[in-house]
Formats: structure tokens, sequence, C-alpha cells
């Protein structure tokens, strides 16, 4: 199976490409449902905060991986400057970094930090506390030291680690799926197998370079994206009309895999549960792994007639397309020029629209699962949705 791997796997540059104008926040004001993800985990790092030895005089370095605009996690990162501007003053110098991928809108975090971006309604910790200090970090969050290659941060600097809604990411694409554009509703058993094995090794990789990031007593609180995470293919009838109308071709279809995998809270704990893992062998400790199903705002404010159906079908669309739109450009056929690649893009997500405006219960909440963990002196919190 581990050679079949090395034989399938397609490398992803980058498995994830904004959508939407450069500098205008777009990924945050298209995310109405995700964002609660990260109102979840404010009491979760709140409560990991209260629990540390801070050394006022040394820097706090607090890093958010997978940060995309850097608007959805923004209110919570305020809330712990807060936290800590108002427990120790003006001290100690608090330094956040926002990770992503190369191509991450690091712009609009920019703007948003300095509250330049027009009509911004999310505030911004660094206008609004002193001592307060911002950088970039746009590497890899898989990347591991080599002779050509860099961890995107150097050993032991990093107090607290955050995340929302991003490990799902994979490193590498293991297959094409032949049923299912998400790995959840795939049926080939061989191709689930190889997404299972790549997911594994990601997670692993994944905490252990935080591990190597994350000072005596660190923190990392988690929040990734559950199995349960939809309860139907939310694509796939639309693709596969695309192919009935020949708008694609079968081909195409098979392409248009998400390199990402929902794992289940059993898988999350794995790493931490096997005596000696190299996971506990690095320090890291789980407290606890929980589920939660959080509802879509959208669907609550459709459901009590606040939103009418083509509404709420546009804000739904708008907010997957952030996420999975270079994924439908890069499932068709390269014989194709770029503007027919974006018409078909288009079309898809119009045609999206409408199936999702027949059948708006199929997309009324998302499940969620929360973890924690602690060791010797790293603690880490994990939420999965
Ligand atoms: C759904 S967004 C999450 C953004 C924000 N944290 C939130 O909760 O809304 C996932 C982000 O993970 C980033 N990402 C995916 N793979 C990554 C990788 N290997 N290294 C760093 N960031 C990655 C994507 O570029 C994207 O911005």
């Amino acid at each position: 199976m581990e050679e079949e791997l090395n034989a399938a796997k397609t490398v992803v540059p980058h498995s994830h490409i904004p959508y939407g104008p450069e500098g205008t926040g777009a990924y945050t004001k298209s995310q109405t449902t995700v964002r609660l993800a990260a109102y979840e985990c404010i009491p979760i790092v709140l409560e990991a905060l209260t629990s540390m030895d801070i050394n006022p005089l040394h820097t706090f370095h607090i890093v958010d991986y997978g940060s995309a605009d850097g608007g959805v996690d923004m209110p919570l990162l305020y809330e712990m400057v807060r936290y800590l501007r108002t427990k120790y003053d003006s001290n100690p110098p608090i330094h956040v970094s926002f990770e992503d991928q190369p191509v991450n809108d690091f712009k609009s975090t920019f703007l948003m930090l300095e509250g330049l971006l027009p009509e911004q309604e999310i505030k911004s910790f660094y206008t609004d506390f002193p001592n307060t200090f911002v950088s970039a970090c746009g590497t890899s969050f898989y990347k591991q030291n080599s002779s050509n290659a860099r961890q995107m941060l150097p050993p032991l600097s990093v107090h607290f680690g955050y995340s929302s809604t991003a490990e799902h990411w994979l490193q590498e694409k293991p297959c094409n799926l032949p049923n299912a554009t998400l790995h959840v509703f795939e049926t080939d058993e061989k191709s689930m197998k190889l997404f299972a094995i790549q997911a594994t090794k990601d997670w692993e990789l994944f905490l252990l370079q935080r591990a190597k990031e994350l000072v005596a007593g660190g923190h990392l609180v988690l929040a990734t994206l559950s199995y349960t995470m939809f309860e139907v293919e939310p694509f796939v009838p639309t693709l596969k009309a695309f192919v009935d109308d020949g708008t694609i071709t079968e081909d195409e279809f098979v392409h248009t895999t998400f390199a990402m995998y929902y794992r289940t809270v059993d898988e999350v704990k794995a790493p931490f549960e096997v005596e000696n893992s190299t996971v506990q062998k690095a320090g890291l400790r789980m407290l606890s792994a929980w589920e939660k199903m959080i509802e879509s705002q959208l669907y609550q404010k459709f459901n009590e007639n606040r939103l009418g159906v083509n509404d709420f079908a546009r804000g739904v669309v708008s907010g997957f397309r952030a996420w999975s739109n270079s994924t439908f450009l890069s499932g068709l056929a390269d014989t194709r020029s770029d503007q027919e690649k974006a018409d078909i893009v288009d079309k898809f997500y119009n045609r999206l629209e409408q199936d999702v405006a027949k059948d708006p219960h199929l997309t009324s909440h998302f499940t969620a699962t929360f973890t924690s963990t602690s060791v010797k002196s790293n603690r880490l919190y994990i939420f999965c949705l």
C-alpha cells in the first residue's frame, strides 16, 4: 500500500488558493459558519492562558497556523491579547505571527491589523493594545528542515499555537477519487485507504513540527474539521449533472478531488494514545477530545424567515467557494484555456446555488469534535469540527 501511495500521489504545491480580490478581506467576508469554530475556542484558549506560567519580561509569541486572511481568527486573538494586557499590564511584549501558504492573502491581514479595510467591523488588537507586534510566515506548516527547505519557525520559539479549520488540508493528494470529490463520501476502498494513510502521516508530521517549535509549558489549541462535517456530498450531484450534459468529461470529474481529509475523533486522538508514539516522545499530551454540532447562522436566519432562500443559497455557496474554487479549476483539463476553465467554474457555482436553494436543509449545520491534552511540559487542546 505504501508503494501504491508513492505511485499515485500528486504533490500539491498549494492545497488551497484564495478566491476573491486580494486586500479586501474576501475570505473573512465569505465565512459565516466556520467563524463559529474560532468563537467556540475563545474560552478554551483563555483557560489555557490562565494555567500558563508567563514571564512578563519575555516576549510572548502566539502563532495562528493556517490563518487565511486573518479575519476569522482575529476576535480570538483580540481576546487573548486583552487577557494578557489586563493581567500583566503593558508587559510582556506580545508577538503574533500569522502563518499560511505562500499564496495567501496576507495583504488583507495587515490592512485589517492597521484597521484600514473599507467598512472594517473586526477589531484589531494591534491598534488597540500597546506593546504588540505582528509578522507573517508564508511557509507550509508541513515543512521540515532539510538542505532545500526550512521549517517555518525556529525551535522552542512559540508559547501559544492556535489553528482553526486548516489541518484537513493534506500536503499531497494520494490519488483521485473515482466517485466523490471529498474522501468521506468515496466508496472505492483502495482510494479510501490511500487517503487515510496520507492523513495519518500528515497529522503526525503537523504535531511533530509544532512540538519542535513550542517552548516547554507551551500550549496548542486546534479546531479541526471532523469526519461528520457534511451529512451529504455537497458537490457531486451538481458536478455529475455537468458530466451528463457534456459540460465536463468523466475524467475531469475524477480529477476534481480535494486534497483534504476530515478526521474522526479517534483518528485525531490516535498519535497520543499509542504508548511511546513519536508524538508522545516529542512531549505532547492530549487532555481530551469532544465532538459538537454547530448550527449554521445562515440557516438559522433562513429558518426564522429573516433570510430568503436565494440569499441563503448565495451565502452558503460563497462560503464554499472561498476554499473550493482552486480545486474545481485544477480538475479541468489543461487542453482548456484559462478563460474556458473560469467560465465552467462560474457556471458550476451558479448551478450549485440553485441546487442548494432546492434543498436548503442539507446545509443546516456541521459537526464539531473537541479535544484537549497535556504532558510533562506541553499542553494541547484540540477542537474538531
Ligand atoms: C479554511 S482556511 C482557515 C482559515 C481560518 N483559520 C479560519 O478558521 O477560518 C484554511 C487555511 O489553511 C491554509 N493551509 C492549507 N494547507 C496549509 C499548509 N500546508 N500550510 C499552511 N497553511 C495551510 C489554507 O491556505 C487556508 O488559508
